[in-house]
């Protein structure tokens, strides 16, 4: 089992990252899990050290599980979101807001914003390290880790899989993020959406597209299943629920072109009846649940990463692991 030695300091996205190092977290992410099945009480690694949750858009799954990851090694845990309870309701800047927690002892933020790159631009302004839980449209890292994760589960490898995206590809991270994660292990990845939820360009992202996910289904080792971000469509809707299902829903008349060993994913929350249907949400194709307690894992091989970069300074070793 290989365990990442040298880390930097911040998880912001995993476009630039190699293989190597994905697999390196994903290794260290079934060695934690294994250690703390050992131990069966919370393992030092993070004794003495505070996890802040910074989170500026909801979450049930991707704060919790950080929480969870956090107390599993024994972190400390400050939990601040955006609503009436912070000073962020008063007006109060993220960098203001992060360099207080810092001064009370925060010395890792787990972030959430509604802001492509807010996180980004937050990491070099701080002493703590910054792991990105969610940027707009742009990285969810955690979530894709814990998506491949779980495949690496399932089929004990990630080279050679193919993986189809299906949904509003447009406004999603979980997208993005898989992506170039699960390229640069050697998966073969087809965004499936319909036009209006397909980014121009989206194959310089290196993945197949695709507009029809019944020719797409039946070479399918995995199909992800988006979340339809109705808060992120704006002016432009796209596909009405009715239309969008007739052509993308995943559903057993559907899957019936599947594999029989295909499985199925989504990043959650599921809109049930639209991207997927509840029979096979909960059927037994489905490592939704698995999925989210496989983040419980791979976050703390993330928190695990980000500590050995601080503790080796600020800057040193920020870009290990960037393919040139
Ligand atoms: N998948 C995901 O990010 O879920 P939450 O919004 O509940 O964190």
């Amino acid at each position: 089992m290989t365990r990442t030695k040298s880390c930097p300091k911040d998880i912001l996205g995993l476009h630039g990252l190699d293989g190597r190092t994905i697999i390196a977290i994903l290794d260290e992410a079934v060695a934690l899990r294994d250690d703390f099945r050992r131990c069966g009480k919370p393992l030092d690694i993070l004794a003495n050290r505070t996890v802040c949750l910074l989170f500026f858009e909801p979450s049930t799954r991707t704060m919790n599980a950080f929480a969870q990851a956090a107390r599993n090694l024994s972190a400390d845990v400050l939990s601040v979101a955006a609503g009436e309870t912070s000073s962020i309701s008063k007006g109060e800047t993220l960098l203001d807001t992060a360099r207080n927690l810092e001064a009370i002892g925060a010395d890792r933020f787990v972030v959430r914003h509604g802001s492509s790159g807010a996180p980004h631009r937050l990491a070099p302004l701080l002493r703590a390290g910054v792991l990105n839980a969610g940027d707009g449209r742009h990285e969810h890292p955690s979530q894709a880790l814990l998506d491949m994760f779980t495949l690496r589960e399932r089929f004990g490898r990630l080279d050679g899989l193919h993986v189809g995206i299906v949904g509003d590809v447009l406004h999603s991270r979980v997208a993005r993020s898989n992506v170039w994660g699960l390229v640069a292990c050697g998966a073969r990845v087809t965004l499936v959406a319909p036009p209006a939820w397909m980014p121009p360009g989206a194959e310089s992202l290196g993945a197949e597209v695709s507009h029809d996910l019944d020719a797409v289904l039946p070479g399918l080792d995995a199909v992800m299943a988006l979340r339809i971000q109705k808060e992120r469509l704006g002016g432009d809707p796209g596909p009405t629920t009715s239309q969008y299902a007739a052509r993308y829903q995943v559903n057993a008349e559907r899957l019936r072109r599947a594999k029989d060993s295909c499985v199925v994913l989504h990043p959650g929350p599921i809109n049930r009846g639209v991207e997927l249907t509840s029979d096979v949400a909960d059927g037994p194709r489905s490592l939704i649940l698995r999925q989210v307690t496989n983040g419980v894992f791979v976050r703390q091989a993330c928190l695990a990463r980000c500590i050995r970069g601080l503790d080796k300074g600020l800057d040193e070793g920020l870009d290990e692991g960037r393919a040139s």
